[in-house]
């Protein structure tokens, strides 16, 4: 690393969370490991350019391949879709998700219009109105919730709709077990006239690999992240309807942001390409394969999973059965080299801070290839840890020689 010899204290702390990860079981549900030439393309000289406006409507010179290269980000886009370009717009800019659905939000409404969305503690996102967030700063919220078993309740979702007749609907999730059927949330968006927002980011790599149903022609909007299930750096795209264009791509830029990252653009064209190959949906289907066993296993250990189970790349375990909350059983599994995160379950009497469950997520672990057999040791010592915390500097160990097997692309 060129960096060793510049800034050895930044270079140290580089190695030191190479080293974390290479050691450590990565459970975390919205996180991956983008391949090497992901990586190469984010660091790649594109990195220096200014490039305000869109492709060949730029403010300053120097374009010409800054042009081609964001007109065929967006062309890859519509191909891994499968979308009319007739039909359906598309946006690379956006920085990453949160300010992307924000301008969504602001470019499709005025300031105290009527939101429906899932909430934060139900496994919505923040940027879908949470009162902390300006989403629900500059919107009225109204939120429809799971059912107790953890479910999507379409009828209820459907009969809140009519009575609030909000102009914008959100779905898509960060904390949501299950399949989404964005047909039933269309048909209900259509009844009351709301806009149709359907926010993938955590799926889109399940979706381009044919094991979740798509968004499409579904949503009037779907916003996505790039870094997660779909493998690419940090980054957003917003795909939308031709007739929404106008508005919404104006509150990107100028609305929001400055120069678009193209450094980022770039790796996202190279993680899309790689979304199209058959190696890559062999790797959806792994992901669901791996949190569909993790979750038998876990329930064959007494945990309870919200929904009694996944369809997708996630499960919530409710941990109120043993004994321990999520900030515990977070603390505990981390110093046994498993990284996960304390989360809410619906109708949690906890607080967020310490809330009762644990999220736990595949597409990590199986980008460096673990399977069904690994994910029976990793719900092995889940239990382990957190039934005899004894155990943690064994499992340590094991969770070690195990990662040496399997390592970071
Ligand atoms: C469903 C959903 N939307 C939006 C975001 C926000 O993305 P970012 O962290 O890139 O702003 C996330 C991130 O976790 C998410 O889960």
């Amino acid at each position: 690393m060129f960096v060793e010899k510049t800034d050895p204290q930044i270079a140290r702390l580089i190695k030191k969370e190479t080293k974390r990860h290479q050691e450590t079981l990565n459970l975390i549900a919205s996180e991956n490991y983008p391949s090497k030439a992901v990586r190469e393309a984010l660091s790649s000289i594109f990195v220096a350019k200014y490039a305000e406006g869109r492709p060949y409507k730029r403010y300053y010179g120097g374009q010409e391949f800054i042009d081609k290269l964001e007109v065929l980000v967006e062309e890859r886009v519509r191909k891994v879709f499968k979308l009319n370009p007739k039909k359906w717009t598309v946006n690379v800019q956006p920085y990453s998700g949160s300010p992307a659905n924000y301008a969504v939000l602001r470019g499709l409404l005025k300031t105290g219009d009527k939101i429906l969305s899932l909430p934060l503690s139900h496994g919505g996102h923040l940027t879908h109105g949470a009162p902390v967030s300006l989403s629900g700063q500059d919107f009225k919220v109204v939120n429809y919730f799971l059912n107790k078993e953890g479910f999507l309740d379409y009828g209820e979702i459907e009969k809140l709709a009519k009575k609030e007749k909000p102009k914008l609907i959100i779905c898509g999730f960060s904390a949501y077990p299950r399949k989404i059927d964005f047909k039933k949330f269309s048909q209900i968006a259509k009844k009351v006239g709301a806009y149709l927002l359907t926010d993938t980011s955590h799926i889109t790599g399940l979706i381009i690999g044919k094991v979740h149903p798509t968004p499409f022609p579904w949503a009037d909007v779907v916003m996505t992240t790039t870094h997660k299930t779909l493998r690419g750096p940090r980054g957003a795209i917003i795909i939308c309807k031709k007739e929404l264009e106008e508005k919404i791509f104006k509150k990107v830029f100028p609305g929001l942001q400055g120069g678009p990252h193209e450094h980022t653009i770039c790796a996202i064209g190279v993680a899309l390409k790689e979304a199209m190959s058959a190696q890559f949906k062999k790797y959806a289907s792994q992901i669901i394969k791996n949190a569909k066993i993790l979750a038998e296993e876990l329930e064959k250990y007494g945990f309870n999973l919200i929904s009694g189970g996944t369809d997708n790349h996630l499960l919530l375990v409710d941990l109120t059965n043993k004994n321990i909350t999520g900030k515990e059983a977070q603390i505990l599994l981390e110093k046994a080299g498993i990284v996960t995160n304390k989360n809410t379950i619906p109708y949690d009497p906890r607080p967020a801070f310490d809330p009762s469950g644990i999220r736990l997520g595949t597409p990590a672990v199986t980008t460096r290839g673990m399977k069904e057999k690994e994910m029976k040791k990793i719900a092995f010592w889940i239990n382990e840890v957190i039934s005899n915390p004894k155990s943690i500097p064994k499992i340590k160990q094991e969770v070690k020689k195990l990662c040496k097997k399997f390592p970071i692309p």
